[in-house]
């Protein structure tokens, strides 16, 4: 599910065409915004695409489940509430990337470059994207994989998104991969985790 640029959608595309997704493949792209540049990608691909603001939330749970046979939801730089229907539909099977270490730098209006701005302003010497399970409560789920992204003197919030969005597109395909793998396990009290051979 896609808003914009799609650059961790293509990561994601790219990982699953070189056999790296866990055996996933991406059958669909939901867009709140038909036309941005995820749009386009998947249309220049020949992969299905949902324009999220023509169904309601039971609806499109059940297009993309039934319809679309999918199994796992990634959320890639989508900018709208997931509707309560989907997150029960998909619950422990879907997926958002962050561009900071949550649980900080997170929730309502931390989003796009005032996510860096604010690290840059804390004086935070590490950042780093998050991927975590999806809640009806913006950053708030289960948190699954992080990777550390050294906060430099010089950076600002451009130079750091940039750093941090390389290592989104590496964390994100790795997580998703163990994620249709089946290789994510849970702890007894609600916490996600797998093998990264680490
Ligand atoms: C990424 O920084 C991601 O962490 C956030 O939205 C941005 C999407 O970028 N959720 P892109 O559209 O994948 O290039």
């Amino acid at each position: 599910m896609v808003s914009g640029g799609g650059s961790n959608l293509r990561a994601l595309h790219a990982a699953a065409e070189r056999g790296a997704l866990g055996g996933g493949e991406i059958v669909v792209v939901v867009s709140d915004r038909p036309g941005c540049s995820g749009w386009a990608f998947a249309e220049e691909r020949g992969i299905a695409t949902v324009d999220f603001s023509s169904l309601d939330g039971p609806a499109l749970a059940a297009a993309l489940a039934e319809t679309h046979g999918v199994d796992v939801v990634l959320l890639a730089g989508f900018l709208k509430l997931v509707p309560a229907p989907l997150c029960e539909r998909f619950e422990r099977a879907m997926l958002n990337i962050h561009p900071a270490l949550l649980p900080a730098f997170g929730g309502k209006g931390f989003y796009g470059e005032r996510v860096h701005a604010a690290v840059v302003a804390s004086g935070a010497r590490v950042s780093g994207p998050t991927v975590h399970f999806v809640t009806s409560e913006y950053d708030r789920g289960p948190i699954l994989a992080q990777r550390a992204v050294r906060v430099l003197p010089t950076d600002t919030a451009p130079s750091l998104a940039a750093r941090v969005l390389e290592a989104e597109h590496e964390l994100y395909a790795e997580a998703a991969a163990a994620l249709c793998a089946g290789r994510v396990v849970w702890r007894e009290d609600g916490v996600p985790y797998y093998d990264d051979g680490a």
